[in-house]
């Protein structure tokens, strides 16, 4: 039993169990949120993993997937109960991070000649939406035998954005591979940036560090950042530096460099361009963990993925079986747009207008390998 509902026990007041051959789903509530809006845990089953949701931030709370002899293990990483995550407002794990995910540069950016400013709340830009983005928010949510679907009404205006943005997001599990999928309308040209911040350890949350986990991204640029991170504009080649992904490499090979961008994020914490065609369903990164064997494809259309070492964790927050993660504990891949895109019109477009609908994809496949790939 899984020790984050099982520290619930007392606060479940509804469990609704249904069925089909390949998938099952379990609805328990988890407690209240800041303003009293119920949260609910939700819990898909397939043949070969074990996936836990809440609509709290419409997040990822758990992956239990099998390593190369059956043994499951939760390989992100998440809180013991919703108290931790709503206690936790910079670390998004397992979050979708939104109205605009990654930086925009000090909060502020224009749209047909009007100005809006989202509060800063990293170094003076606007991460994840501002201080009260939709990590933090209690999303509305409808279940099917293998899904989950999650809606928000972000007002005009929220988080100094414009318009009024509907929301959907979808998960849904088959097999080894959840989905997620993603769309929005707006009544006001806004921008639009949405992703998924789960943190991934492919040998178990809380195991140690990722730094011997090897690493893929189909990506021959990335966006060098300035000394707030905020994109400096220019997309050069990976080759002969250490952001170079496109052979397998492990995460902590070239971490420790002498390289200014490595020291300005203090690790990778970077925009990979990604090769395969905007808007196409494409294999972006491959993750591999060799010990246990389990391995994650990260399919996306989106046209760029954040990857961060997790250089922020610090040993100051305890994951869910009590152990504080240390810094590397997890990786994000972060399937988005680019940063700051609304301040550089040669990115990838982010605005989304009225009678528009927003959408991207992104799976995530877990399996295991014997080491030949
Ligand atoms: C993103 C950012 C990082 C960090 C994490 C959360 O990945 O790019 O700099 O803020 O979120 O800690």
């Amino acid at each position: 039993m899984n020790h984050k509902w099982m520290s619930q026990l007392p606060l479940l007041l509804a469990v609704i169990v249904s069925g089909s051959a390949n998938a099952a789903i379990k609805i328990q509530d988890w407690g209240k949120g800041p303003e009293a809006e119920q949260a609910k845990l939700i819990t898909l089953e397939s043949s070969s993993l074990r996936v836990q949701l809440t609509n709290y931030g419409a997040r990822i709370v758990s992956v239990e997937a099998p390593d190369k002899t059956g043994k499951r293990a939760d390989v992100v990483l998440g809180h013991a109960n919703l108290q931790q995550y709503i206690d936790d407002p910079k670390d998004y794990f397992g979050a979708i991070v939104g109205r605009y995910g990654n930086r925009i540069a000090k909060g502020t950016f224009s749209i047909d000649g009007q100005t809006y400013h989202v509060p800063p709340n990293n170094n003076g830009n606007a991460l994840h939406g501002g201080p009260d983005g939709f990590s933090r928010k209690m999303w509305s949510v409808i279940t099917g035998t293998d899904s989950a679907e999650f809606t928000l009404i972000s007002p005009d205006g929220d988080m100094g954005f414009p318009g009024m943005l509907a929301v959907h997001v979808r998960y849904s599990l088959h097999g080894n591979r959840l989905d997620i999928e993603y769309s929005a309308q707006t009544t006001k040209t806004t921008v639009v940036n949405l992703t998924n911040h789960a943190y991934f350890n492919l040998a178990g949350e809380a195991s140690g560090d990722v730094l011997q986990q090897r690493l893929r991204l189909d990506a021959n640029r990335y966006t060098p950042v300035g000394d707030t991170l905020i994109p400096e504009g220019n997309l050069p080649e990976v080759a002969g530096t250490p952001f170079d992904f496109r052979k397998l490499t492990a995460i902590g090979e070239r971490i420790g460099a002498d390289d200014t961008q490595l020291k300005r994020a203090g690790g990778y914490d970077h925009n990979w361009v990604l090769n395969g065609r905007l808007g196409l369903l494409h294999e972006a990164a491959f993750a591999e963990e060799r010990v246990s064997g389990r391995t994650l494809i990260v399919l996306t259309t989106e046209p760029g993925v954040q990857f961060y070492s997790g250089n922020f964790l610090n040993g100051s927050v305890t994951g869910y079986s009590g152990l504080a993660y240390q810094q590397h504990a997890g990786f994000c891949l972060e399937t988005q747009h680019f940063p700051d895109s609304p301040n550089h019109p040669s990115f990838p477009s982010t605005l989304l207008k009225p009678g528009e609908t927003f959408r991207s994809h992104t799976a995530l496949i877990f399996g295991v390998s014997n080491g030949a790939r």
